[in-house]
């Protein structure tokens, strides 16, 4: 089988977050299994020059977007056994930073429209297009609408997956004809709410809908989660599902990764993790003391469950422990922590900033990491902290709720509450200190932590399973 893997980001080439994490890691795992993925990015302008020098000129075409033409050029690299192919367009793409420009609703309408056009182009055939987010929403709905009546696309299926529902590609009904390229008569694909909606047309024309974990397909029904778009995704429950994330086991390796203080595995963190925390104290400003360090690598935004942490902070210091935080984010809450840091010295430290290889020092040499978002599709950073044996301390909500279970009866790999409650949260983060502070206890749990399979195995299997499943199904 072949599949065209359609992402707006990919790490190591351009990242931004948790989708590009994982359309870095998740062709390659599915290509394992006799499963030939090729990947689709855009070029865009601050690829790093180690990567962009090897790209191989391809061919280029010219795309329709609204009543105009604009070139596109096709590049080629081979990274860890996958192929992948990158859009370039200069006007668009040549920018610093991926997203949050005026015309992003164009941008992305272009490259979905280029993926579609760039087939007549190369010599792969896709049987499956595999699509993520608003950024490619398009190619399901343009699919169907200007290409499916030609013999090569007469048989292409069609997956869309959900990383997040918040991000929808939501734009004024005026876009649709001079910038979408889609007629009146077709309006009714992309509306919703009077607006144009791109992650809409996706869900109405892809032959199924993924999310990232079972329980966040279960949330998105509700209208807590599904901003806005609960009332479509009930009618086309028959073809939702949740397939959990893995994390890339081997660039996330305690035992390797070339940022620690010392390296450790899951029967040797006893001797050199300490190393970790006492590198990652010093780096934050924080006392040389045994007391339960607890992290947080996040955006600094309010469904991250910020606000939790914020009523109770000082609580969870008074109780002994230490707050390290690294992110960015809204400026309230960044104001927030680094007062916090100035009133509590020695006890907080806080960095704003997205800084990859000091989170790696925090994921090594914290003790604990919360996250008690309010949503989570599936987050990876709890996954990555278990690998480093720091326990994590999460609200139960879809993928933190499906990869992190309560140690309470003995079995689990972290702490979890159910409420959105910062009371409910703080009774979570001192259980935990209970139990740090029962240290044979602890290395039993940190070894059960270190030790959960994150892989992309079981998951990528999923996704075959399921590409198998919408292959047959007409
Ligand atoms: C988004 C979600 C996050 C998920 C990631 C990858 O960033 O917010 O929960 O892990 O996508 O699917």
């Amino acid at each position: 089988m072949k599949v065209l893997f359609c992402a707006s980001e990919a790490s190591p080439f351009a990242a931004s977050g948790g989708l590009g994490d994982v359309a870095g890691s998740l062709p390659r795992a599915i290509q394992s299994r006799k499963v030939e993925c090729r990947v689709v990015l855009p070029l865009y302008g601050d690829m790093k020059p180690e990567y962009r020098d090897k790209l191989k000129y391809l061919t280029n075409f010219t795309v329709p977007v609204g009543w105009r033409n604009q070139y596109c050029g096709v590049f080629e690299l081979t990274h860890d056994g996958v192929t992948y192919y990158f859009l370039d367009n200069e006007y668009y793409f040549k920018r610093t930073g991926l997203y949050g420009f005026y015309d992003d609703g164009e941008r992305f309408a272009y490259f979905s429209r280029a993926i579609l056009e760039m087939l007549f182009h190369i010599d792969f055939q896709p049987d499956l297009i595999h699509t993520n987010d608003w950024q490619t929403a398009l190619v399901p709905v343009y699919l169907n609408l200007y290409y499916r009546h030609l013999e090569e696309f007469r048989n292409i299926k069609t997956v869309f997956t959900i990383h997040n529902i918040q991000y929808q590609g939501k734009y004024s009904m005026d876009i649709l004809e001079d910038t979408v390229a889609i007629g009146r008569q077709d309006a009714h694909i992309l509306e919703y709410d009077g607006c144009v909606n791109y992650m809409k047309g996706a869900i109405e024309c892809a032959d199924k809908v993924s999310t990232v974990s079972p329980s966040y397909a279960q949330e998105i029904l509700d209208p807590w989660y599904s901003h806005g778009l609960d009332d479509l995704l009930r009618q086309k429950q028959y073809k939702l599902c949740g397939i959990l994330n893995g994390i890339d086991v081997k660039s996330y390796d305690p035992s390797t990764d070339p940022n620690l203080a010392e390296n450790y595995s899951a029967s040797n963190f006893g001797k050199h993790k300490p190393a970790c925390k006492k590198e990652l104290q010093s780096l934050f400003g924080l006392n040389d003391w045994p007391v339960p360090v607890v992290a947080m690598v996040t955006r600094l935004v309010g469904h991250k469950g910020v606000d939790l942490v914020r009523h109770v902070a000082q609580d969870i210091i008074n109780n002994g422990l230490q707050l390290v935080v690294l992110g960015s984010g809204e400026a309230e809450y960044e104001s927030f922590f680094r007062e916090l840091a100035a009133r509590n010295p020695g006890a907080v430290g806080v960095k704003i900033g997205f800084i990859p290889s000091l989170a790696r020092k925090v994921y090594a040499g914290a003790d604990l990491f919360l996250m008690p978002s309010k949503s989570e599709p599936c987050g990876l950073s709890q996954m990555v902290a278990l690998r480093y044996g720091t326990v994590p301390i999460v609200r139960e909500t879809g993928g933190l709720r499906d990869s992190i279970q309560d140690s309470g009866d003995g079995k689990g790999n972290g702490f979890t509450f159910r409420n959105y409650n910062a009371h409910e949260m703080l009774n979570a983060v001192l259980r935990a200190k209970e139990g740090y502070d029962n240290p044979d206890g602890w290395k039993v749990l940190v070894k059960r932590a270190m030790e959960c399979d994150m892989s992309w195995n079981a998951s990528a299997k999923q996704y075959v399973d399921m590409y198998e499943q919408v292959c047959q199904l007409w």
